[in-house]
């Protein structure tokens, strides 16, 4: 199910905090970066941050500028982002700002949670998710029915470190301020958990103010069928690489990337590459990494379609070539039609070769675009 694109936000003391145990919230940013925070929250549909900060904070959570305002509603859109907090225990004070300001609110929360918001009579629509508090569930739910497709998230802690080792991160943009906290009582930005093994990707550094301003997008695979949103930033590049294919009247062009499970890239394809007029896209990948690679057992191949079944070009199909390397995970933009193949069905070979086939339909029109003439589409 589609999630929205999710934008961690935060800033930290030279130290790694988010603030110090003081009454008041710690200033971390200067005036130049509140107001690029301002300009973030203008570009997207819904703004959330965990009950602690709500507790803590008593924010607003507000578009400042009248004129990002004004252009919000130019285009359509509200004058404010849909506020949205995430509580298991329902117990938030119905006086604090959070709800009394801005647009519309929403509370995710229990269904016991639920009934506590209720009796607190809490000025927001109030959505139970079930026993538990589940971030998949609140993502679709945000997506389908609120209909938000970019989503920031404001902290705190907590709800940072689940959305990031949970794999639901698009990307986190840090910024980190010139000052010392220097209290171990005080809350970090991560907590304990397990995060991905690898290094995360750096997109932007930037000085705003006397802070700066990082951009990271997480690179780990999912494992099995639940895709993180590193897996749609790889299936991305993989249908870019299927643009880059000299065309064909007898063959689909295809993009492939090979990702450790750490990350790590370990190679990339597309069909056609290079002198070799026949090669696939999974090919070209594989037959730049060493068979005995030993990432290749915990690696995932992203390929904008579905590796083939069987071919007329070469012996060995490319759901064959993938299992003979070792690698149990597919992530795919679309399926293969029967245009030269009729009854292709490579995940059904990789299926019965023990891997996982993740098909991603939100990449479809992108991961097609290139082979149109050859679709009718
Ligand atoms: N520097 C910055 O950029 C920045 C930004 C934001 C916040 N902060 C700081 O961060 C601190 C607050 O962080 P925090 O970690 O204590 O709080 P938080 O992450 O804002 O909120 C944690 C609370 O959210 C609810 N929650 C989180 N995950 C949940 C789940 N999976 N299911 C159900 N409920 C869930 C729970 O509420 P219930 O307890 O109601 O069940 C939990 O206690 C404050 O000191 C604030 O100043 C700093």
């Amino acid at each position: 199910m589609p999630h929205p694109y999710v934008l961690l936000s935060a800033a930290v003391s030279l130290d790694g905090y988010l603030d110090d145990t003081g009454p008041e919230r710690l200033l971390l940013s200067g005036p130049a970066d509140f107001d690029r925070v301002d300009e973030v929250r203008a570009s997207v549909d819904a703004i959330l941050v965990g009950a602690g900060t709500i507790r803590a904070d008593n924010p607003r959570l507000l578009v400042n500028s009248p004129e990002r305002r004004a252009a919000r509603l130019a285009s359509g859109r509200p004058e404010y982002p849909l506020k949205v907090t995430v509580s298991g225990s329902g117990d938030l004070d119905p006086a604090a700002r959070f709800w009394h300001t801005g647009g519309e609110k929403v509370l995710y929360t229990s269904d016991k949670g639920a009934e506590r918001a209720r009796a607190l009579g809490l000025a927001a629509d109030v959505v139970a998710l079930g026993p538990e508090t589940d971030w998949r569930r609140l993502l679709e739910h945000l997506h389908d029915v609120r209909g938000v497709r970019r989503l920031m998230v404001e902290g705190g802690g907590r709800v940072h470190t689940q959305l990031l080792t949970q794999g639901l991160a698009d990307e986190l943009q840090l910024v980190l301020a010139p000052l010392f906290v220097g209290d171990a009582d005080a809350p970090r930005l991560f907590g304990p958990g397990v995060y991905q093994g690898g290094r995360l990707r750096l997109v932007e550094t930037r000085a705003v103010g006397d802070v700066v301003l990082m951009r990271y997008e997480p690179t780990a695979p999912g494992t099995g069928a639940l895709p993180t949103a590193a897996d749609h930033h790889w299936l991305a590049l993989a249908c870019e690489l299927a643009a880059r294919c000299p065309p064909s009247r007898t063959a689909f062009s295809v993009g492939a990337v090979v990702v450790a499970a750490d990350g790590t890239e370990l190679a990339r394809g597309h069909s056609r590459e290079g002198a070799d007029p026949v090669v696939h896209a999974e090919e070209a990948a594989l037959s730049k990494i060493g068979p005995a690679d030993p990432r290749l057992a915990g690696a995932t191949v992203y390929s904008s379609l579905e590796p083939c079944a069987r071919r007329a070009s070469r012996p060995v199909p490319c759901a064959r070539l993938i299992l003979d390397a070792g690698v149990r995970r597919v992530v795919t933009a679309w399926r293969e039609p029967d245009t030269f193949v009729a009854g292709a069905d490579g995940s059904a070979v990789l299926a019965d070769g023990g891997a996982t086939v993740v098909v991603l339909p939100e990449h479809e029109e992108r991961a097609k675009a290139p082979s149109s003439h050859l679709t009718g589409r």
